[in-house]
């Protein structure tokens, strides 16, 4: 576990956003080894980056980094508000993309990132956070579900 006191969670600055697109672009690759899908290329990541201003910039989600000896070695990136073009009977915040750099793992950084999004979606009167994570990406399956996350719903595929 990480001293609480030498991690600092706080909100990404603009200068952060630029070592976050980074950080993306190391999640796409270990994501593409697990399904090859989303492509981990740096046109991918300036698509992601261009994405995550525009949400930020319409005041829609946020992004919180972890920083452990001036480096920054995790972040997570969440929408409060949802476009959806139906009514729904309650307001759910998304987590789009979370990462800790792998030498930093299981020391509590994830942890803490997760707890710093739930604070902020609480002062928001948020009570609903869904995510979608690949069925064979069993550590962050783990993860959550050490966080009290349980599947709502299957998401399927098939080659044909
Ligand atoms: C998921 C992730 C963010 C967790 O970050 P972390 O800093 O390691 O998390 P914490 O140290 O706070 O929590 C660790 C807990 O998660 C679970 N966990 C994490 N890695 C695990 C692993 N390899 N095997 C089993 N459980 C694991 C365990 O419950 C663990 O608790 P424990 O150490 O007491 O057993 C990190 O593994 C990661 O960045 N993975 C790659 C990116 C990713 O999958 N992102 C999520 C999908 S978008």
């Amino acid at each position: 576990m990480v001293d609480e006191c030498q991690v600092l969670i706080r909100e990404a600055t603009i200068e952060d956003l630029k070592r976050v697109k980074f950080l993306w672009l190391k999640l796409a690759e270990e994501m593409y080894k697990i399904e090859e899908y989303i492509f981990p290329s740096k046109e991918n990541a300036e698509r992601w980056f261009s994405s995550v201003l525009s949400t930020l910039r319409e005041g829609k989600g946020k992004v919180f980094v972890a920083q452990l000896n001036g480096e920054i070695v995790g972040f997570i990136y969440f929408i409060h508000s949802l476009r959806t073009f139906l009514e729904v009977s309650k307001q759910v915040a998304l987590i789009s993309d979370m990462y800790v750099k792998p030498e930093f793992r299981r020391r509590g950084i994830g942890s803490l990132l997760l707890e710093k999004c739930f604070e902020h979606l609480r002062k928001l009167h948020i009570k609903h956070v869904m995510l979608s994570v690949l069925s064979e990406n069993l550590a962050a399956v783990k993860f959550y579900e050490k966080h009290g996350f349980k599947i709502c719903r299957y998401d399927m595929s098939r080659n044909i």
